[in-house]
């Protein structure tokens, strides 16, 4: 299979490409697309075989369920059984925008495999205008994680997305690096008090001020059954192991050292400040002040270890606060939790 990359950022060109990704989507194929949290490899999640071809191209394991996407609020009535309160509210102030909102499933609506057979199914609004408008083009929901193989970094460009996933889709839609750069924060709603699978650009300090006590899973032991089923799977992760590290300049000299004593090379993933000119390799994160920036550079860094003959990454931690608990978390399961220096 050819992979067509669809341009929408030339206008003469733009409308032909909208076109060209719905039909492919109506046809029963799939599209990947730019959200504002990384691209996404979308399906109509009402079927079946094409949201298996989803799981085919990123060699998914089945059991790990999909978000589904809407261009409306109101489009999530037609298969969501019941919406509680709280979850009303977070629809009100975040969406459209970085928040998945795990909700009752009307039986028999989408495919079962976009759900893999749970009683609840993941929902969000994107808010970014390329998914918007090829939503609505459609009208229809669609089921979509993100673009990426199994394991490997989410995709932020549409490089990345063909990179991994050339030959195995018919199309993606090229709209430029996306905004966020980490994935949706997932918001488990069926419960009094909402529960955080995952941490994401909408934090835990925006949704209390919405909906008052939100709850946190902590980083699942793997011997528990987890769930966010995807969180029990290794992820995120560059070829070479990653180590997370304190960070002081200090420590990471100390880190590097002794890795060049074994005649090793290194990957440095950090923010400027925390640049050691020693390692072999080093990917900014930007200025250490702005973690935004942090969160958009984190999966390209991630990814371009990949180009290097890198041994290890070393990876220095972030405060967990705000959207750092958002990189913290991805970067302790790019690790494996794994710290250079034990703890
Ligand atoms: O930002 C995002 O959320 C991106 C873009 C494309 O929208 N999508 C994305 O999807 O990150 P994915 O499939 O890579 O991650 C979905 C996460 C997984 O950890 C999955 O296990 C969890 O959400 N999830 C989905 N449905 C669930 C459900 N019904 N109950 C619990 N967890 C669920
Ligand atoms: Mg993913």
């Amino acid at each position: 299979m050819n992979t067509k990359i669809l341009s929408v950022g030339n206008l003469s060109t733009e409308e032909i490409s909208y076109t060209e990704a719905v039909q492919l989507l109506h046809s029963g194929e799939v599209v990947a697309f730019p959200t504002e949290t990384v691209y996404g490899l979308g399906a109509i999640a009402t079927n079946e075989k094409a949201v298996a071809k989803i799981f085919e191209a990123k060699g998914r394991p089945q059991d790990n369920p999909l978000i589904v996407h809407i261009g409306s609020k109101d489009e999530i009535s037609d298969f969501i059984s019941h919406i509680p309160e709280k979850a009303q509210l977070c629809m009100d102030a975040f969406w459209p925008g970085p928040l998945t909102l795990i909700l009752p499933l009307k039986e028999t609506v989408l495919a079962s495999n976009v759900s893999a057979g749970l009683d609840t199914v993941g929902v969000r609004m994107p808010n970014h205008p390329v998914a918007l408008k090829l939503l609505r083009e459609l009208k229809l929901p669609v089921a979509a994680p993100s673009a990426n193989r199994s394991g490997k970094p989410s995709p932020t460009k549409a490089r990345h997305v063909h990179k991994d996933l050339n030959g195995r889709i018919p199309a993606i839609i090229d709209g430029g690096a996306t905004g966020m750069g980490l994935e949706s924060t997932v918001l488990d709603c069926t419960s009094e008090i909402p529960t955080i699978l995952r941490p994401g650009g909408v934090t835990k300090e925006m949704l209390e001020q919405v909906i008052g006590k939100v709850n946190e899973t902590k980083l699942v032991d793997k011997s528990e059954a987890p769930r966010a089923p995807g969180m029990k799977y290794a992820h995120y992760a560059p070829n070479a192991p990653v180590y997370l590290i304190e960070a002081s300049v200090q420590s990471i000299q100390e880190a590097i050292a002794s890795i060049h004593k074994e005649d090793k090379k290194v990957a440095l993933i950090a923010t400027d400040q925390l640049k050691v000119v020693d390692a072999n390799y080093y990917f900014s994160l930007g200025n250490n002040e702005q973690v935004k920036e942090a969160a958009h550079l984190l999966y390209e860094a991630l990814r371009s270890c990949d180009d290097t003959d890198a041994d290890i990454v070393l990876a220095p931690v972030f405060e967990k606060d705000g959207v750092g608990a958002a990189i913290m978390n991805r970067l302790e399961k790019a690790a494996d939790g794994k710290w250079f220096f034990e703890k």
